[in-house]
């Protein structure tokens, strides 16, 4: 694609006094203040249409209107004249935009513009044949998404490719549409860069509602190790009526819990009935051996209570026989995998994630290249602000796959309602996120540190801007942009109807 010719593009204004090279004011053509709009794309031809220094690509930001007869703040004729109701002199009235320059368009792609940009110097508009993507990702390899620019569907936004496994952050407040956009433009832009993509669905509504059926699998099918299979009994008995030779039989029993449910599956119509007895017939022989009068009385009466309350039902969630080896070659046959984790105490759904990811970091420390993006959604579950117990476990386990994964081919996303705090992610683990998808924010997130804000006021977004997105809409940030600078993206829903593979 050749330099743009002035003929064929749509002038708008000039550049005003006091441009420099990064920062530089657009006074908008008389009456073009009612079609020009923020986030828009201009070119700069750097110090006049014919023979310019250089040819600027640039974002519209913000956009002011000034009109010196209506000092808000001053008693002027003008002011006067309008508070009885007459209409007001717009012959000052003055149309300006900020222009972020994206870089300068050279052969070999966007550098950053060094020239200071002069004053006067001629505004274009870009409009859909001006296809100005095309200049953006000239010697980047990149994925072409099905996102688009906000405004204009002909330009779809491109991923530099070599960034994926620099790790991702999708954020925004609940219902500006975080999963659909991780489902609709992130998880089929991962399958054309060739990874395999397992999702891990919280609470089994935001993606599972979406795939086929054969792309599904149930935390309750997936073996759970045996700690979180005692706590989940924990909860279901109320600690074990508080009795210790019954919870050391729960203890015993749970030794060979797999061989156990495999057993039972294979033996019996109701495997679950069939455990369960057998459960229960354990835990009645280790309490009628006690010898001790009193602490045997007490041991039937907790016997009683916990198998009036615990149901053979309850053991279905606590029955799953597929290993993380088995897990991790299903989603490398499908290629597109979701866990659905509803149905599972937070204990167990963390258990499972520490030791899907032992599992992946164990198979990069050997050496293996894993193709894979993992996508975290609610990752507050798993990387809270003041993570301890066995949060801090998964926090820890996230910061070395993130590390590791740069090396090895292994892209974390993660999806959070905020950004910082209470409401955010861990900052150790936000610190290895590289790109960011910024949605409409929560006003918890506008300021401070390490909010949306300090990513976005430096490329003139305001944190009022954030407060209002619209569904759908998020500013794209980081590393994949092959633009410097953040843009607005959308998409349009579409049902891809399971991902192509290969
Ligand atoms: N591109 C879009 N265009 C129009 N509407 C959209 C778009 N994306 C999402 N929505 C709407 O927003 C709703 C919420 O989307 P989604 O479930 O992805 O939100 P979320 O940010 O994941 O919320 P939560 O934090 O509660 O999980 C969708 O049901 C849909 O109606
Ligand atoms: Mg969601």
């Amino acid at each position: 694609m050749g330099p743009y010719l002035v003929s064929e593009l749509r002038f708008i204004g000039r550049v005003a006094d006091g441009a420099t090279e990064t920062k530089a004011r657009l006074i908008l053509l008389k009456d073009m203040e009612s079609s020009v709009i923020a986030e828009e794309l201009v070119l700069i031809k750097n110090g006049g249409e014919t023979n310019p220094v250089n040819e600027i690509l640039g974002v519209l930001r913000e956009g002011l209107g000034k009109n010196e007869f209506l000092s808000h703040t001053s008693y002027r004729p003008d002011v006067a004249y309008l508070r009885h109701g007459g209409e007001p002199s717009g012959a000052r009235e003055v149309y300006s935009f900020a222009i972020e320059p994206i870089g300068v368009i050279t052969d070999g792609g966007i550098e950053p513009n060094r020239a200071i940009i002069q004053p006067r110097s001629p505004v274009y508009l870009l409009e859909n044949r001006d296809r100005p993507f095309e200049h953006i990702v000239k010697g980047r390899d990149v994925i072409w998404s099905d996102a688009y620019f906000e405004g204009h569907p002909s330009w779809s936004i491109p991923f530099d490719k070599g960034f994926l496994p620099y790790h991702v952050g999708v954020y925004g407040s609940t219902g500006c549409g975080k999963s659909w956009f991780t489902r609709h433009i992130l998880v089929p832009l991962y399958r054309k860069a060739g990874y395999k993509v397992l999702i891990l669905d919280w609470s089994g509504t935001d993606y599972v509602p979406l795939l086929k059926s054969d792309e599904v699998i149930k935390i309750t099918e997936i073996a759970l190790d045996e700690e979180s299979i005692l706590s989940y009994f924990q909860d279901k008995t109320f600690g074990f009526a508080r009795n210790d030779v019954i919870k050391d039989c729960f203890d015993e029993f749970l030794e060979g819990w797999i061989s156990r449910v495999k057993e039972a599956y294979s033996n019996s119509e109701n495997p679950a009935e069939h455990l369960y007895n057998e459960l229960k017939i354990n835990v009645e022989i280790a309490v009628s051996s006690i010898d001790h009068r009193g602490s045997k009385a007490s041991a039937q009466r907790a016997f009683r209570r916990i198998f009036r309350k615990l149901k053979p039902s309850d053991l279905y969630p606590v029955m799953g026989v597929l290993s993380v080896e088995e897990l991790f070659q299903e989603l490398e046959a499908r290629g597109l995998l979701a866990v659905d984790m509803s149905g599972a105490l937070t204990e167990a759904k963390l258990g499972f994630f520490l030791s899907l990811s032992k599992y992946l970091y164990g198979l990069m420390e050997a050496g293996k290249n894993l193709e894979v993006a993992l996508i975290i959604d609610e990752a507050p579950q798993y990387a809270p602000w003041d993570a301890h117990g066995i949060q801090a476990e998964t926090c820890e386990m996230i910061k070395n796959l993130a590390a590791l994964g740069r090396k090895r081919m292994l892209n974390l996303t993660l999806v959070a309602q905020g950004i910082k705090g209470e409401i955010g992610i861990n900052a150790a683990v936000r610190r290895n996120l590289n790109t960011h998808f910024f949605g409409r924010i929560h006003p918890l997130d506008a300021g401070g540190e390490g909010g949306a804000s300090e990513w976005l006021s430096p490329y003139g977004i305001s944190p009022s801007q954030l407060l209002q997105l619209k569904p759908g809409r998020f500013y794209f940030a980081g590393v994949m942009n092959p633009s410097p600078v953040p843009l607005l993206i959308t998409y349009k829903p579409v049902d891809h109807g399971g991902v192509q593979s290969g």
